[in-house]
C-alpha cells in the first residue's frame, strides 16, 4: 500500500508543481494531512482518505480545459497504479462529490467522503485560506477589496463574471465553511481557523480606515 501511495503522490506532484492559482502541490500535500489526521479520529478509512485527498483536485473544472481532459488525467494515474476495483470506485465516488457549489449538495453518505471534504475545507479557511484567497485573486487579476462591493449572495455566474474581490470571497464563501464541516474532528479545527479569519478582518477594515470599524 505505501507503495501505491507513494507512486500516487510522485504523480500528482509532478502534475501541481507550476500550479500557482491556490491548487499548487502543497495545498494538496495539506489537505492530505488533514484528512490523515481526521481519518484517524473519526475511525475512517484512512487510505482510502490518503489517497482521495492526494486525487482530489486532478480533475477540478478550473484546473483543465475540459471535464474529459480531467477525467482523463484521473484514469492515466489509475492506469500506473494497483488499485483494487473497489477502491478506484470509491476513490471516483469522493472526488465527484464533495466540491462546494454553495453548500447545496446533498449530505456526503460515506464518512471517507465526509472526512476528504471537510479536509479541503479546512484548507480554505484560517490563515492558510486567508493567504489563498489572496494568491487566487492576484492570479485571476480581482483587486483584493473594494469597499463600495455590497457582499450580496450572487449566482455562481453572476459572481465570476463580476470578479469578486478578495475580502468578498470570504462573505461568498470562507465564512459559511464552519458551520459546513462534517466531522465533529474538523469541527474542532475549523473554530480555531474561523476565529483568525474574523480577526483578520477586523483588523483590515481598521487600518483601510483609521479608527472606523466596520463589522
Ligand atoms: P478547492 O477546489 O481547493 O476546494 P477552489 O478551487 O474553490 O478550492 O479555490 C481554491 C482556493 O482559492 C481556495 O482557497 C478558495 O477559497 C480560493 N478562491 C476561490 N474563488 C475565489 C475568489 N473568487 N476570490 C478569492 N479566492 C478564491
Ligand atoms: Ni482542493
Amino acid at each position: 500500500m505505501t507503495n501505491i501511495i507513494n507512486k500516487t503522490e510522485a504523480l500528482v506532484k509532478s502534475l501541481f508543481a507550476h500550479e500557482t492559482t491556490g491548487h499548487d502541490w502543497w495545498h494538496i500535500d495539506r489537505v492530505r494531512n488533514n484528512a490523515l489526521y481526521i481519518a484517524e479520529k473519526e475511525g475512517a478509512d484512512v487510505v482510502i482518505c490518503e489517497l482521495a485527498a492526494l486525487l482530489h483536485d486532478v480533475a477540478d473544472d478550473k484546473l483543465n480545459a475540459s471535464k474529459a481532459e480531467g477525467q482523463q488525467k484521473l484514469m492515466d494515474i489509475f492506469a500506473k497504479i494497483d488499485l483494487k476495483e473497489d477502491a478506484k470506485i470509491k476513490i471516483l465516488d469522493i472526488i465527484d462529490h464533495m466540491s462546494f457549489r454553495g453548500g447545496q449538495n446533498p449530505p456526503l453518505e460515506t464518512l471517507e467522503a465526509q472526512v476528504v471534504q471537510d479536509a479541503d475545507r479546512l484548507d480554505a479557511i484560517g490563515a492558510i485560506g486567508i493567504a489563498r484567497a489572496f494568491t487566487f485573486a492576484g492570479a485571476r487579476g480581482n483587486v483584493m477589496h473594494d469597499p463600495d462591493a455590497t457582499y450580496v449572495q450572487k449566482s455562481q455566474e453572476e459572481y465570476l463574471k463580476r470578479q469578486a474581490t478578495a475580502i468578498e470571497h470570504f462573505y461568498d464563501k470562507l465564512l459559511k465553511l464552519k458551520d459546513l464541516m462534517n466531522t465533529k474532528t474538523a469541527k474542532e479545527l475549523a473554530t480555531e481557523r474561523h476565529q483568525r479569519m474574523e480577526t483578520f478582518l477586523k483588523d483590515f477594515y481598521e487600518e483601510w480606515q483609521p479608527g472606523r470599524r466596520t463589522e
